[in-house]
């Protein structure tokens, strides 16, 4: 993990300037009960998607229960950083709380990698039974000892791929650039579909497209028009492959610091909005969809039950080669989840 040395060496020799100054920013500090509790919230979409309302919700909540005590800022649409830095920053203690797709954090546990299985889960009630269940609960605990304490899984919702030629059969990806997200199992599900997976940062998809650095990419309904990748992109293939999902996590030095009538609070208000959220995460896609077809500046492709089978074939080779990796018991509980009616 090269940013995790290079952040090491940097913080080393922060802490050595700072240490007669009684401090090493890598402490998130304790609030005395004079201190405004400042929680810096950065996501990478618009404001409309599930999660930009869904941050809005928390920073109004918190701060209505706490007032001039929890100061919650929200920066939506990369503007602060991208994921990869804010993953980063939460670790050293530099922002207090992140909802980043559980794709993102590949380099820190294998047993994510489930939710990027292709084809897996049919749909978010599937992923839903999932995440409430108990292998669920117990992978929102499962990156507490690496500095990120799971207060909840957000959805985004399910997946679709878009390119500047039409995607119905796997052949049609053939040697095609696909933007995707830096995860090993999506770089293999790109592979086995006989395209070229380049791992990108959410803010520089846009330009990619725009320039031609990428031909393709999936994503979801909410993503997909939020970002107006429509603009750039001609055809969209309703496949629904995938998931796009979050981890809303905290440190856990910054969460524990916190007087106990405030953490207990937040968590109340982060449970709150969860529920919100995931509530509202089916009918905000259901709606960007909508706006895509009246925005009538693009093509968007349903397939038969027959050329879905054909992409599910293509990329079915994936789930073994990742199967060690994530475990057969946490497979075994997410098929059982996505079978169940
Ligand atoms: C992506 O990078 O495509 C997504 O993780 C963006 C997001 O936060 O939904």
């Amino acid at each position: 993990m090269i940013w995790t040395v290079n952040r090491l060496a940097h913080k080393v020799l922060t802490c050595v300037a700072a240490a007669c100054l009684g401090g090493c920013g890598g402490d998130p500090g304790t609030p005395t009960t004079h201190d405004v509790i400042v929680i810096k919230f950065p996501h990478v979409v618009a404001p409309g998607t599930p999660k930009g309302q869904a941050a809005a919700r928390f920073e109004e909540l918190a701060e209505a229960r706490f007032p001039g005590r929890v100061d919650v800022e929200v920066y939506p649409s990369a503007q602060l950083m991208n994921d990869d830095d804010s993953i980063e920053a939460l670790a050293f203690g530099e922002i207090q709380m992140i909802a980043v797709s559980l794709s993102k954090f590949d380099r820190l546990t294998h047993a994510f990698q489930v939710f990027d299985l292709p084809f897996l889960f049919p749909d978010i009630a599937a992923v839903e039974r999932f995440q409430r269940g108990p292998t669920g609960r117990q992978l929102l605990a499962t990156l507490a000892d690496e500095g990120f304490l799971g207060l909840g899984f957000w959805h985004n919702g399910m997946k679709h791929f878009g390119a500047g030629n039409p995607l119905r059969s796997p052949q049609d990806a053939d040697g095609l650039k696909f933007r995707i997200m830096e995860s090993d199992v999506l770089q293999a599900q790109i592979e086995a579909i006989g395209g070229n997976p380049q791992k990108m940062a959410y803010g520089e998809v846009y330009q990619a497209l725009q320039t031609g650095a990428i031909d393709a990419q999936e994503n979801t309904w909410s993503n997909i028009y939020s970002s107006k990748f429509y603009e750039v992109q001609p055809y969209f293939t309703v496949t629904n492959h995938g998931y796009v999902g979050y981890l809303v996590a905290v440190n856990p030095s910054f969460w524990n610091s916190l007087p106990d009538d405030v953490r207990t609070g937040l968590e109340e208000i982060v449970a709150e909005v969860s529920e919100w959220e995931n509530a509202q995460s089916i009918a905000i896609n259901e709606q960007s969809l909508a706006r895509l077809r009246d925005s009538e500046r693009t093509t968007i492709l349903e397939l038969s039950d027959e050329e879905l089978t054909a992409w599910r074939t293509a990329v079915a080779p994936v789930w073994d080669e990742f199967a060690d990796n994530i475990g057969s018991e946490i497979i075994e509980a997410a098929r059982g989840a996505a079978t169940v009616d």
